[in-house]
């Protein structure tokens, strides 16, 4: 056996004690080839390589960051601890000495305007790799490209054999849309932090800004509320299917949103009403017109549930509610939901909508609510997400007509919990089989007639959770679609291109295998062999 192929045999055996795959992987070579340009998700603006030239980081690079900025800092210890485990290199993080000093670099000057608050500049030449941005958030995302120029053996938790090259670049680079996010029910099936964790650092990877976070349902109630402390822990007990409940007490809420935060993600809490509510019922009997509690429910109906729209404490309660969660919540956002509400009538929707939208304005966050809210009166600053399954819906319209912006989740394309086909395992059907065609190819400022560019905040996938239940479930789901949903939302139309997708779709396979994520194999994408 030649030295090559020792330590292919060695690498391989390393990289599946580390990811638990039963299957080995196809060798050093393939993991550790410096990465085309081409190959990175979501498409960059501008990406031209330097023929010729390659940088190698060895045991003597260091990390250097922008004097003075905790934030650059930070940045460059989250690069080192992804770099460390798998180089074995020291990789220290320093700040950057005067003049163009050899090794990584993290600035936050000279980068073009052009790239505003979250885009970068990255340049690689044969004695450093440079990332410029304006705002940390650029640097973030430019460590993330950096990343995914690295061979996919870069992330490995044991120590592989390298070479850690990546190829000579000029990348400039800048998302689309300010809102690129995600969403995830913790109400139907609850999602333990170190599950949000995983699925937050998966995000990062792919330049996703917002996590969302369904908070509430019939199904659960997840976040602790103090002054009404039977709602996480009565109504938070339960979970679809009779499968184990649970809740985040206010710290495991903080630590979250701290966690997000490390990793440039906002996190958007979600409470919704005035459906979606027979946990909150059920867990005070006060809360309902008649004053009587009905039973939890672990079924999966939907729009069977209202809070009591004519009930003085109604408001009270989501005062109270929505001040807690937004004291605890830094980021600009809080979602009402607002969907499904086929057990409130529309004079009291309204009436209830109107009313809770200027509680939430009162805390001083900006609404956020599924599209339904259109229904009732405009508040100037409130967002609709749009999540129907045609391409037209005249309220919709009519409201970014009128100046609210929207988000675009349609149900038909980003709806993670959609089955691949009819014999996936998991997921559900209403909305359409939703294999990577179906979610990539499509356009979010030319989708939903009258809802034009300038409208779109941006696009969001959601991952509810009926029939979804572990994380390998949600690895399942959210890969490889996540990723599409992901590049609509970052790259410019410009780039969009299917075919060209499926290839680069396909070289992020190494990685999920390496990263231990279990993602579907759709039969549509170039994946290489062994991945
Ligand atoms: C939804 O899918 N009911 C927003």
């Amino acid at each position: 056996m030649n030295g090559r192929g020792v330590r292919r045999t060695l690498s391989a055996l390393v990289l599946a004690a580390a990811t638990g795959a039963a299957v080995l992987v196809s060798g050093t070579e393939a993991l550790a080839a410096p990465v085309p340009l081409t190959s990175v998700v979501p498409a960059p603006v501008t990406a031209t390589p330097t023929a010729g030239v390659t940088y190698t980081i060895g045991s003597a690079t260091a990390i250097y960051t922008e004097p003075g900025s905790a934030a650059a800092t930070g940045i460059g210890d989250y690069l080192a601890g992804i770099l460390r485990p798998s180089t074995g290199f020291p990789l220290p993080v320093a700040a950057a000495p005067s003049g163009s000093p050899s090794g990584i670099a993290l600035l936050l000057t000279g980068a073009p305007a052009s790239v505003g608050a979250q885009g970068y500049q990255l340049d690689v030449t044969a004695t450093a790799i440079t990332v410029r941005a304006n705002q940390p958030a650029g640097l973030f995302a430019g460590v993330q490209t950096l990343r995914q120029l690295l061979p996919p053996a870069v992330e490995a938790a044991t120590v592989q054999t390298g070479p850690w090259q990546v190829g000579g670049a000029h990348v400039v680079d800048y998302p689309r849309f300010a809102y690129r996010g995600a969403m995830l029910d913790v109400a139907r099936h609850f999602f333990a932090p170190a599950a949000v964790r995983r699925y937050l650092d998966q995000l990062a990877l792919y330049k996703v800004n917002y996590l969302h976070l369904h908070l509430s349902d019939d199904q659960g109630w997840r976040i602790a509320i103090s002054s009404w402390p039977n709602l996480a822990g009565y109504g938070g007990a339960t979970a679809v299917g009779g499968d184990p409940g649970g809740y985040y007490t206010q710290a495991d809420y903080t630590a979250l949103v701290a966690y997000a935060a490390s990793r440039y993600i906002t996190i958007v809490p979600e409470i919704d009403m005035p459906g979606h509510t027979n946990a909150a019922l059920a867990s005070y009997a006060q809360l309902n017109c008649d004053g009587v509690a009905p039973a939890r429910y672990t079924g999966t109906a939907v729009g069977f549930s209202s809070l009591c729209v004519p009930l003085e404490l109604t408001y009270t309660f989501i005062d109270q509610v929505v001040g807690e969660l937004a004291a605890l919540t830094p980021g600009p956002y809080l979602h009402i939901g607002g969907d499904e509400a086929s057990s409130t009538t529309a004079a009291d929707y309204t009436t209830f909508i109107d009313r809770v939208q200027q509680i939430v304005a009162a805390h001083g966050k900006t609404v956020l609510g599924w599209h339904d809210v259109v229904h009732a009166g405009p508040q100037p600053s409130r967002i609709a997400q749009f999540w129907g399954t045609g391409t037209s819906d005249a309220a919709v319209a009519g409201a970014a007509a009128n100046g609210t912006k929207v988000i675009m989740s349609p149900a038909s394309r980003t709806y993670l919990d959609m089955k691949y086909k009819s014999s996936t395992r998991l997921g559900q059907k209403w909305a359409g089989l939703i294999d990577v065609d179906k979610a990539y190819d499509w356009n979010p400022g030319a989708y939903l007639s009258g809802v034009g560019e300038s409208s779109v905040l941006g696009v969001e996938a959601p991952l509810w959770t009926e029939t979804i239940r572990t994380t390998a479930d949600l690895d399942y789901m959210a890969f490889p679609r996540l990723p599409a949903i992901a590049e609509l939302g970052w790259s410019p139309y410009s780039t969009h291109n299917l075919s060209a997708f499926k290839g680069r779709l396909g070289a992020q396979g190494p990685r999920w295998r390496v990263m231990g994520i279990g993602y579907y194999h759709s039969t549509q994408v170039t994946w290489p062999a062994g991945s």
